[in-house]
Formats: structure tokens, sequence, C-alpha cells
């Protein structure tokens, strides 16, 4: 006999619905950051959008956001500064409630320069960024998750927290850091409702890496290190990280997601070993 029970109605969609929740995208002002934000937005939930120094793209985007049936606010600040940090939840606090969603996307790829020939001031920036800022971050939104008793953090790491890059020794350490940080923290809260999970983009076309694509030359080398023929878009990397802060996701938890076009599986040996 047919369980009735378990009856499910087709072509009826899938639910990657984010309604009532709030979500702190870091970075957000342009970029994967300002995708992703808007992807989220439409998916339902409201949407602290944090900047740096562009403030008034971060303005424009929680307008575009606001003016279209979603819900935006704009949040500015440092997220290498501890003291910064905790006044951007404080305020997202007030204005919005608490976070239930965090996205730890600003960073940064720092100047390329040779260990030993580099200015550590800038090594320190770029771990400051890329790695105390996430963590920041993240240590305030598990002070909230913990309370409500649930709560979702994103991790943007980067095909280089597997790959090697010379000339970015603050940058390859600062995503293998936050990799690291992904897996132990998934660990510490998992029993608190709370999941920690990293999306690692390979090439995507955004502004931090205009410089290669932008040149003829330095892109048809990239295209060489991708096994699909392209660069990736910002909503291959947005699409994925609303997939993984929705409830379709709820027992991933402490791993990397990685959404690169195939760069981590050796396109060059297509050709032979
Ligand atoms: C960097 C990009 C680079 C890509 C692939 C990313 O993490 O931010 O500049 O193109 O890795 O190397």
């Amino acid at each position: 006999m047919a369980d009735d029970s378990r009856k499910v109605s087709y072509g009826t969609g899938i639910n990657l619905e984010l309604k009532g929740k709030i979500a702190l995208v870091t970075g957000s002002s342009s970029g994967l950051g300002m995708e992703i934000a808007k992807y989220i937005a439409r998916a339902g939930a409201t949407v602290a959008i944090h900047y740096h120094s562009e403030k008034l793209q971060a303005e424009q985007l929680a307008g575009e956001i606001n003016s279209n049936g979603g819900k935006a606010a704009v949040f500015g600040g440092d997220v290498s500064n501890r003291a910064e940090v905790e006044a951007i939840f404080t305020s997202i606090d007030r204005q919005l409630g608490s976070v239930d969603i965090l996205v730890n996307n600003a960073g940064i790829d720092g100047k390329r320069e040779l260990c030993g020939d580099d200015n550590p001031d800038d090594w320190e920036r770029v771990i400051a960024i890329n790695l105390l800022g996430p963590y920041y971050c993240a240590r305030e939104a598990v002070k909230r998750m913990k309370k409500s008793g649930h709560g979702v953090i994103i991790n943007i790491t980067s095909v280089h927290e597997f790959v090697p890059w010379s000339g970015y020794t603050a940058y390859s350490s600062a995503k293998a850091g936050l990799s690291m940080f992904t897996k132990t923290l998934a660990q510490e809260v998992s029993e608190s409702g709370i999941r920690v999970v990293a999306v690692a983009p390979g090439a995507i076309k955004t502004p931090i890496n205009k410089d290669v694509w932008g040149n003829p030359e330095t892109y048809k080398d990239l295209l060489t290190k991708i096994a699909m023929p392209r660069m990736g878009e910002t909503s291959d990397i947005a699409q994925a990280v609303t997939f993984l802060a929705s409830d379709m996701a709820s027992y991933i938890t402490g791993t990397t997601l990685v959404v690169d076009g195939g760069m981590l599986i050796y396109p060059a040996f297509k050709h032979g070993g």
C-alpha cells in the first residue's frame, strides 16, 4: 500500500528561502560581496551591507534592494579593528536585530611581493583583514547565535586555501588559516545549532583581479588554469553562498565548497603528464 503521509508535490519549487533572517555580508559594497548581498536579499533575508571605504556604493546597493521589495541597511567599519567590529554588530542589533547569517567576505589580495623583498607591514595588513577580520566578526556572531540557538557562518576563502601562490604568501596563508578556522569553529559550535562553512572561489571576474582579466595576455594564461572555458561570475559564488545559508544545507558544516570551474582538477594535465 502507498504511504500517503510521505506524499510530496512535485514541481512546486525548492526552498532556498531566508525570510525572517538577518544577514551580515562584510565587504558588500563591491565585487563578490555585492552579488552575495543581492542574492541573499532576493531569498528574503534582511541584509546588513558592510563597507570599509565605498560608502556611496554601499548606499546605492541598499537603495536598489529596498526599492525592489527587499530590506537592507548600511554599516561602515574596518573588519581588522576589533572595536569597530563590535560597534558594527551593536548597530545591527539596534537597527535590524540579531545576526542569523554571517558572510565573512571582506578581503584583499595585497601586493605581489616575494618574501624577503617585501614590506612586513603589507603582510600584516593582509593577515589582519583576511584572517583577523573574519575571526572578530565570527566571534560577535557566535555570541548572538548561541543565544538564538541557530546561525550560519560562511567564510569566503579561495582556491589558495589549497594552491600555493608565489608572491602572495600572506594571502595564501590567511586563506588556509581561514579554512582551518572554519573547521575548528564548526567543531566548537555544532551543538549550539550553528553551522560554519567555507566557500572557495576560483578566478571570479571582479575588481580584485582586473589587472589579470583586463590584459589579453594574462587573461589567456589564466584560462589555461581553469578546466571550464571561462572565468567565474560573481553569481556563481552568490548562488553557492545562498544555498549554504539555507536550510537545504542543514547537514553541511566544517567543510569547504570549492566553486572554481575546475581549477583544482589540474587542467594542464589534460594534455599529458
Ligand atoms: C584571488 C584572485 C585570483 C584567484 C585565482 C582569488 O582568491 O583573489 O585574484 O584570480 O584567486 O588565482
